[in-house]
């Protein structure tokens, strides 16, 4: 008898494939998003899950699940998961580091350039029909090129984003827990370690990749907002809750900063309405890892980890080894 796995959502079919030949597989190919007693029920008689971030390991849940062994998350953000309620019970936890930095640096810029240059608004524009002539006026935005990138949260990816922007003649400013190595900075075109108040007054681009966690929460509200330039763009690719999105509506209304490009929300996939009603924000679903290979390559890594996980007793992406 394989020992039984639950994938909590749709994933790539070769991936059950490849897992069907170590485990027993309950899969999702319905995509149903699992109320916290659903998958307590699901994963009933499991030793280990495959899932995303939509799925929250607590205390709560694990208590309910004595013969669970393993949680492998097809994310690199695990704010999801409760680390050291895993390890109190005896649950080995994993994550999918690495294999998406450069797509969601890619994003990150894709973001960036749109929020700053307009591309939706002017397009949504576009569609509606009210294109009849040139104006010197239309649209204008703010430069990207030899501008100031603030990065907050200079992990990997906002390594990557740093990275990107020496083709734009760009200053780097970042705000990290702790500071990178001479040589980390001097390969994200030089950039500079500054305070994040410092960081939210000079940046003309701000890029938030910094993960959640309670610490975390509300790390951009409207005291901070108000410290950054009338003229600046802010950019969220990391977590919903890190921006306190109600206070970044009431700024874009009044233009107190020019724009917002977010791929994540608070309470996503529900988000705020009154982004709705505001043209100087871009809105995306949360997409900033979805390249074809990116988000295979997730699915694998995460499989690996499972299968090194419950076959070895090691994953290679471990967030809780255990003595
Ligand atoms: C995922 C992400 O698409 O990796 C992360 O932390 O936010 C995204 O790449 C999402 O979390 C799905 O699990």
């Amino acid at each position: 008898m394989k020992p039984a796995i639950l994938v909590t959502r749709a994933i790539f079919p070769e991936v059950l494939t490849r897992l069907s030949g170590y485990f027993e597989v309950e899969s999702n190919q319905d995509d149903v998003i699992f109320t916290p007693a659903e998958l307590a029920a699901k994963l009933k008689g499991k030793v280990g899950t495959l899932a995303t971030a939509s799925a929250k390991f607590n205390t709560e849940l694990l208590q309910q699940l004595p013969g669970l062994k393993m949680v492998a998350s097809m994310a690199v953000g695990y704010d999801n998961i409760d680390v050291p309620a895993c390890t109190a019970h005896g649950v080995m936890a994993s994550n999918t580091p690495e294999v998406l930095n450069e797509t969601t640096a890619d994003f990150g810029w894709a973001l960036l350039m749109a929020t700053a240059r307009r591309v939706t608004e002017s397009e949504h524009w576009l569609r509606a029909g009210h294109w009849t002539k040139w104006r010197y006026d239309s649209f204008l935005g703010a430069d990207v090129h030899g501008a100031t990138l603030g990065i907050i949260g200079m992990g990997r990816i906002g390594q990557a984003i740093a990275r990107r922007s020496m083709g734009f003649d760009m200053k780097v400013m970042y705000h990290n827990r702790s500071r990178l190595s001479a040589e980390q900075e001097a390969h994200a075109n030089h950039a500079q370690y500054v305070s994040k108040e410092e960081l939210l007054a000079q940046a003309d681009h701000v890029v938030l990749v910094l993960p959640y966690s309670p610490a975390s929460h509300h790390c951009i509200a409207a005291a901070e907002i108000e410290l950054m330039k009338p003229s600046a763009t802010l950019v969220n690719l990391a977590r919903g809750g890190i921006v306190d999105d109600q206070a970044l509506i009431a700024a874009l209304r009044k233009h107190r900063i020019a724009a917002a490009g977010l791929d994540v929300f608070e309470n996503e996939p529900k988000f705020h309405p009154d982004f709705l009603t505001l043209k100087n924000v871009v809105l995306t679903p949360h997409i900033a890892s979805a390249s074809e290979a990116t988000r295979r390559a997730m699915a694998n890594r995460a499989a690996d980890n499972l299968i090194a996980g419950l076959i070895e007793g090691k994953p290679r992406d471990w967030l809780n080894p255990m003595a």
